[in-house]
């Protein structure tokens, strides 16, 4: 039986851009927290970074500055990961790669108390594949928290194939404590937000590659039809061509090379040229130079939102269908992950299942490609008239 304690000691390992915003959540919260990174640089510019947190936290009033105290002195600083044996909870948000990160968790577990709990921050892996390093794998399980851990209000929690069930209620539990919004998601690639999101990008791209409209114009109508607050192209500039190409690849094989998650060429050729996008300056877009207009054409900005919203929907009817998610959560994910103006299982509900089936049929008998197929419950939905 798992169980996390009001005052619970939380351990985090790695010390970048993740370990140290869920470090500030679990500090602000109240607990005691042991941050570990292998790089004592990186544990420095941590710290320097937390302090300045708390304090303009403070000054804006969203915190007291006794409490911002409280929270800095809460955090302990180490390169040692022995210093976690009092943790009753780890959460490990290291280098995404698989060996080490089992590597890390077999050591761990050396370290923790039985009944401590063993979460990943992966946004890729597998969790089962992780906890597989621990003998005692019934406490370790994923706790996906999204960039800037402190504003994004959404965590996925993925129960690997032996995670308890008392493992799993115990960090639902801590995590809405913590304010979070909380998904449960099964172990398949890339969860629910990563996989739902793919034909955003996957479709823009195709059709900008063939000619049916430029970047400009496919993000004008993302955003003025769709009440997206960014279009496909501007998001893939923004996320940078090394993460979302590298996330895209991974995906497509992880599915098995399913034609739904094909990578593009068109991307491919940024990430060769080095035009990661804003961080570089130049991407699908030219940073240094004016930005391009869009075509401003209300039925070809149609067409292009509906084919996208039209595969987002399509994805998510599947995951539906594949018991990933229940339907509230795939919805509540991505509006609380990636900000979608709304769930898509809403939107299918609204636009009518019917008509979403009638667009990706249109898209199959069009390309005769796979990519396209409609899901069997999407399917099922829009013959029978039915909401999901
Ligand atoms: P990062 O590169 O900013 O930080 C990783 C830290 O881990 C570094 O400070 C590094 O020194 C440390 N580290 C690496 N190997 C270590 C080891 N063996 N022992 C101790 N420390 C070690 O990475 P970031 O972006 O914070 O990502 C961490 C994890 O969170 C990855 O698994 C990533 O996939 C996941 N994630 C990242 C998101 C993002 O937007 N950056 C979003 C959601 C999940």
């Amino acid at each position: 039986m798992f169980n996390l304690s009001e005052n619970a000691c939380i351990g985090v390992i790695g010390a970048g851009a993740m370990g140290t915003g869920i470090t500030q959540i679990a500090a602000q919260n109240g607990h005691k927290v042991c941050l570990v990174d292998a790089s004592a640089p990186a544990l420095e510019k941590s710290q320097t970074l937390l302090k300045t947190t708390f304090y303009k936290l403070a000054e804006k009033g969203k915190i007291s500055p006794e409490n911002a105290e409280k929270a800095i002195q809460a955090i302990r600083f180490t390169t040692a990961l022995e210093d976690l044996y009092s943790a009753d909870l780890v959460i490990e948000a290291i280098v995404e790669n698989l060996a080490i990160k089992k590597e890390i968790f077999s050591r761990l577990a050396a370290i923790v108390k039985p009944e401590a709990i063993l979460a990943t921050n992966t946004s890729s892996l597998s969790v089962t594949s992780i906890a597989s390093s621990v003998k005692n794998a019934e406490r370790v399980l994923g706790l996906h928290f999204f960039n800037p851990p402190p504003l994004m209000p959404l965590v996925e929690v993925v129960p690997g194939l032996a995670s308890a069930d008392s493992t799993v209620q115990s960090i639902l539990a801590l995590m809405k404590k913590w304010g979070k919004k909380p998904v449960l998601a099964k172990d398949t690639p890339a969860f629910i937000v990563n996989r739902l999101a793919r034909p955003f990008y996957g479709e823009a791209i195709r059709m900008m590659e063939e000619g049916i409209a430029d970047c400009a114009t496919i993000d004008w109508a993302m955003k003025t039809f769709g009440q997206f607050k960014m279009g496909p192209f501007e998001l893939m500039d923004y996320i940078g061509h090394d993460v979302n190409y590298v996330v895209t690849e991974t995906v497509f094989a992880a599915f098995f090379y399913d034609p739904r998650y094909r990578p593009s060429f068109s991307q491919k050729r940024l990430l060769e040229a080095g035009r990661l996008g804003k961080k570089s300056g130049h991407g699908f877009y030219n940073y240094g130079a004016a930005m391009p207009e869009p075509q401003k054409d209300e039925v070809l900005g149609r067409i292009i939102m509906e084919r996208i919203v039209a595969m987002l929907i399509n994805e998510a009817a599947e995951a539906l269908l594949l018991g990933v998610a229940s339907a509230s959560d795939l919805d509540l994910a991505m509006k609380a992950g990636v900000n979608y103006p709304k769930g898509l299982l809403e939107w299918a509900n609204e636009w009518g299942a019917h008509n979403v089936y009638t667009v990706l049929k249109g898209l199959q008998e069009t390309y005769g490609d796979d990519r396209y197929r409609p899901s069997a419950l999407l399917r099922q939905k829009a013959l029978q008239n039915e909401r999901f």
